[in-house]
């Protein structure tokens, strides 16, 4: 039954054995832990790698909407990108003025896109004309004038995207915004999530380029995010060093200075993260180790539902590991944290951490399957710790919900 495979070196283990312990006892299992030194260490490495003047970084906010976290990030000079209102109603509740805020979103109604006029956003891109046209119908002068920009739809460099305005579009779309007296200064590129491919987006600067050129007012590059993170860790990791030198250097050489804005989500926060569970019960079919823990896909749908992949450690040191399938606590039948794992040998009670869950992990839990979310803990470079959002019981399951009482 037991299969020599490779050593469990703890190479990967977050932190102490020890702190997983204290952590839980104070908070509960399982429990979301972000790890403060890390969060910092990738917010300026992202920093310094872009030398060109005057740019600026957003967070994008889509990814964790943390309060405490997105303080994080204005405390080191980062603005945040907003996807949608609520992004932006976070933002504003973490301290972040408008003016460090940058819209670009999708589809918003007659009364949200007021509401970004009445947030005095200060930079809004839009995704078509049709949207602009909404902007420019409601923009009025008691607003600040916006810096308006286009997302580019750009088949060739992202494949097929329901988003974004065709360049054959820019002309049409700076006469709408004429209407209004308002100019289109900007381009927003998005290349599509989580790509380790630095090459892609060097790859992309040249037609970007060469596009923004034929807005008649070009004057800010919005290059997005998109920039991915190495989920597998033996894999190629984005070389932001690189990307940055040959962006900065690129951009130097255009006849005008412009306003360079980068929007990282995953890449910035998904390696600051580990959910804590612990082993709630054992089984094993053939070799294979199944180890039944006390969260379900529902407090982290990434692995599961929606393909990713996240490495799964314990602290137990064992020369023999095995195949183990980590199981969450429901029946549905994809309630899977994580599929063949290598694992020693755990038990009840043992400790297990999912790694890199920074990103789309909270973000995306839901209550689905009727579970209350974990805690929230953010754990400093000392040791010392702080709850920054309380784990939730099963009245909020009752929430907005209109019954008669019995
Ligand atoms: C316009 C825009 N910018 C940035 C992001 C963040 O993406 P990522 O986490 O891939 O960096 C998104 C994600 O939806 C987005 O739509």
């Amino acid at each position: 039954m037991e299969q020599p495979l490779r050593k469990n070196t703890g190479n990967n283990l977050p932190f102490s054995l020890t702190t997983a312990e204290e952590l839980l006892a104070i908070y509960g299992s399982p429990l979301y832990v972000y790890q403060l030194d890390r969060l910092s260490a990738t917010i300026k490495h992202i920093t310094n790698s872009i030398a060109y003047p005057g740019t600026q970084l957003h967070f994008a906010s889509v990814t964790n909407g943390n309060v405490a976290l997105l303080q994080i990030f204005k405390n080191h000079g980062w603005g945040i990108h907003g996807n949608t209102p609520g992004d932006i109603y976070l933002a504003l509740a973490a301290g972040f003025t408008p003016d460090r805020i940058v819209y670009s979103g999708s589809n918003l109604d007659r009364d949200e896109m007021r509401q970004l006029l009445k947030w005095n956003i200060q930079a809004i891109n839009l995704d078509s004309l049709s949207q602009l046209q909404l902007l420019v119908d409601i923009y009025s002068e008691e607003y600040a004038k916006p810096r308006l920009g286009l997302r580019l739809n750009f088949p060739s460099l992202t494949g097929a995207s329901r988003i974004g305005v065709d360049p054959d579009q820019f002309a049409t779309a700076t006469d709408i915004a004429r209407q209004a007296g308002l100019t289109i200064t900007g381009i927003h590129f998005y290349r599509g999530t989580g790509t380790n491919a630095t090459q892609a987006f060097i790859d992309a600067i040249e037609p970007i380029l060469a596009i923004a050129s034929q807005l008649p007012d070009w004057g800010d590059l919005d290059f997005g995010g998109g920039f991915g993170y190495p989920y597998h860790h033996d894999k190629a990791a984005f070389d932001w060093a690189e990307f940055g030198e040959i962006l900065s250097t690129r951009l130097a050489k255009l006849d005008r200075q412009i306003q360079l804005t980068i929007e990282p989500g995953r890449a910035a926060i998904a390696g600051s993260a580990v959910l804590l569970a612990r082993v709630v019960s054992t089984k094993w079919q053939d070799q294979k180790q199944l180890l039944g823990i006390d969260t379900t896909v529902a407090n982290l749908s990434v692995p599961a539902v929606h393909g990713g992949y996240r490495d799964i450690v314990s602290w137990q040191t064992s020369d023999q590991l095995f195949t183990t399938d980590v199981c969450g606590n429901t029946t549905y039948s994809r309630d899977y944290l994580g599929r063949n794992c290598q694992l020693p040998r755990l038990e009840i009670d043992d400790i297990i951490a999912i790694l890199d869950v920074g990103a789309y992990g909270y973000a995306m839990s839901s209550h689905f399957l009727h579970r209350p979310r974990p805690a929230e803990v953010l754990l400093d470079h000392h040791g010392s710790h702080r709850l920054i959002r309380q784990r939730e019981d099963y009245s909020i399951l009752l929430n907005h919900q209109i019954f008669e009482e019995h």
